[in-house]
């Protein structure tokens, strides 16, 4: 079955063709990261505006990079939430068009099942069930995955996502953005022990990160003038390593609770490169098996969407034209 994807909830407009939710034909991403770089974050009134001029370019250029037409095209899943309304309403009018003047079936599907789905395009996926820790700029999340569809909570923050602790910390420190990506490049030429920060609620499998993000913040209003140089790097290593070890503990406490052998690593943070190591090691250690994506499969993209988008057409489901936008979707209670 060759399903079209399409993901517009944040600031990337993207489309990607997938043939039997396995393998990846095309993945095309616009990112808005300049127009939004200038505001220190993503600004959703201008996020929908810059939808709407690169969703079809992206859609007809997804096509074009499968070598296909839309006569090739069997379904349509579109991201339906979480999100942004504005933006996710682009992506599902669009589908909707499509799907509309096609007759193709279109089918919603949650982004953070899509972000745990983008390790089924990797040579090797694991078989269910297992641990997926899915850390986004939304989200910071342990599920225990017993198939499609079918999550269980464990952990989750209970204030800023760690994604956003990466972002404002770049915001603090007026290194740019996105923040996780140049946290990443300065912290590979730092010291990640030179400066303390805390690790929160250490007992839980629960994580908290505005008591980091408010240290950095005490920090620097003591020291009164900006980090620079060889201390710019030990802080971003040290602000890093900080957030990378809980993650890696809490998910390995909660395979280990769980009885489960095999973690998925998954979201925009899981393209952090200290993370990925941290994981590979790790969890080898403790015997566990580790799967990542690769980093353009880890930020948002329409491969993602269109895996699940597979699975539940596949089961039968159809949405149709009164498909709405969600701004909060769970996957597990
Ligand atoms: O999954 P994603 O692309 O969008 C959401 O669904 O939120 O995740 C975006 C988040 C941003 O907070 C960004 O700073 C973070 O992922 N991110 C990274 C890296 N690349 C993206 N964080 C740490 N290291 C990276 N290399
Ligand atoms: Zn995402």
């Amino acid at each position: 079955m060759v399903i079209l994807g399409i993901e517009s909830s944040c600031d990337e407009t993207a489309a990607a063709v997938v043939r039997d939710g396995r393998v990846l034909l095309s993945n095309v991403i616009a990112s808005q990261v300049d127009v939004h770089a200038r505001y220190g974050g993503v600004v959703p009134e201008i996020a929908s505006r810059k939808h709407i001029e690169a969703i079809s370019p992206t859609i007809l250029r997804a096509l074009a990079d499968a070598g296909l037409t839309l006569d090739a095209v069997e379904g349509i899943a579109v991201t339906q939430g979480p999100g942004l309304i504005g933006s996710l309403l682009v992506g599902l009018s669009m589908a909707k068009a499509i799907a509309f003047s096609r007759r193709l079936p279109l089918v919603g599907v949650n982004h953070l099942e899509g972000h745990v789905a983008a390790i089924f395009l990797t040579p090797d996926p694991p078989p269910f069930p297992f641990i997926a820790l899915v850390v986004s700029g939304g989200h910071t999340t342990i599920y225990r995955v017993e198939g499609f569809g079918r999550f269980a909570l464990m952990g989750q923050t209970r204030d800023d996502a760690a994604g956003e602790a990466f972002d404002k910390a770049a915001k603090l420190l007026d290194i740019g953005y996105p923040g996780g990506v140049v946290i990443d490049r300065l912290a590979r030429e730092g010291d990640a022990g030179a400066m303390a920060f805390p690790r929160g609620m250490r007992d839980s499998l629960d994580f908290s990160f505005s008591g980091l993000k408010t240290s950095l913040m005490v920090m620097l209003k003591k020291r009164g003038v900006p980090f620079s140089g060889r201390e710019l790097n030990d802080a971003a290593a040290s602000y890093q390593e900080a957030i990378v070890d809980v993650l890696v503990e809490k998910t390995l406490r909660a395979a280990s609770m769980a009885g489960a052998k095999r973690i998925v690593v998954c979201g925009g943070v899981a393209a952090n490169s200290r993370l990925r190591d941290r994981f590979r090691g790790d969890a080898a250690a403790e015997g566990m098996e580790v799967f990542i994506p690769p980093p353009v499969l880890c930020t948002d993209n329409a491969a993602m969407i269109a895996v699940v988008g597979t699975h539940l057409l596949e089961q039968g489901r159809r949405d149709g034209l009164g498909l709405n936008a969600v701004s909060r979707w769970p996957v597990a209670g």
